[in-house]
């Protein structure tokens, strides 16, 4: 059974992340995507509001789970019995950070390889940052996430005052 860990910090999950997960599942009998628990910026979402948008986007499969970590993700992926990495690249630009990524991996344990699949054209502007943007500048989101996730970044923005907006002086 050829397994793959996808992972990263789906704040939130994306059209785009869609995309390459059913990239992924073309190639891979299993895709395990790992929702890491503490990125390296302070999420918008927590992990499990993250891990429910996911499951809320895609299709039930008995070939996709979804599970969180902390830590080194070469562990997970070794707990996991998998030592193939799915990464999305979008742009020129991903490139040096992700390829930096694979080597440190691989670096720590030589039995690791990353795959990366090229995203959709549509899907190549797309980021979850660029999403979250968006949302909290109240701009409609429908067609980059699921109506779940649109929901929930509604949610999580509705409280926020728009920015840019005009006090009148008294
Ligand atoms: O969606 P992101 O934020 O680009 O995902 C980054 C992620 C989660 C894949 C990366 O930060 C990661 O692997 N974190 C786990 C910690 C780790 O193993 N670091 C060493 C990698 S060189």
């Amino acid at each position: 059974m050829r397994i793959a860990v996808y992972p990263g910090s789906f704040d939130p999950f994306t059209n785009g992340h869609k995309d390459i997960l059913e990239r992924a599942l073309v190639i891979f009998d299993k895709v395990i995507i790992a929702v890491v628990r503490n990125p390296g910026k302070k999420p918008l979402f927590t992990l499990s509001e993250r891990v429910e948008i996911i499951r809320q986007s895609i299709e039930e499969s008995n070939r996709v789970h979804i599970d969180s970590f902390d830590g080194l993700l070469v562990n997970f992926m070794k707990s996991h019995r998998s030592n193939v990495l799915v990464k999305g690249l979008r742009a020129v630009s991903d490139f040096e950070f992700e390829f930096q990524m694979a080597l440190m991996n691989r670096k720590i344990d030589p039995a690791i390889e990353t795959i990366f699949l090229m995203t959709s054209a549509e899907y190549a502007f797309l980021s979850s940052s660029r999403v979250r943007e968006i949302a909290a500048l109240g701009g409609p989101v429908s067609c980059f996430v699921s109506p779940f996730a649109e929901a929930k970044l509604k949610e999580k923005t509705c409280t926020k005052k728009p920015r840019g907006e005009i006090v009148e002086k008294e």
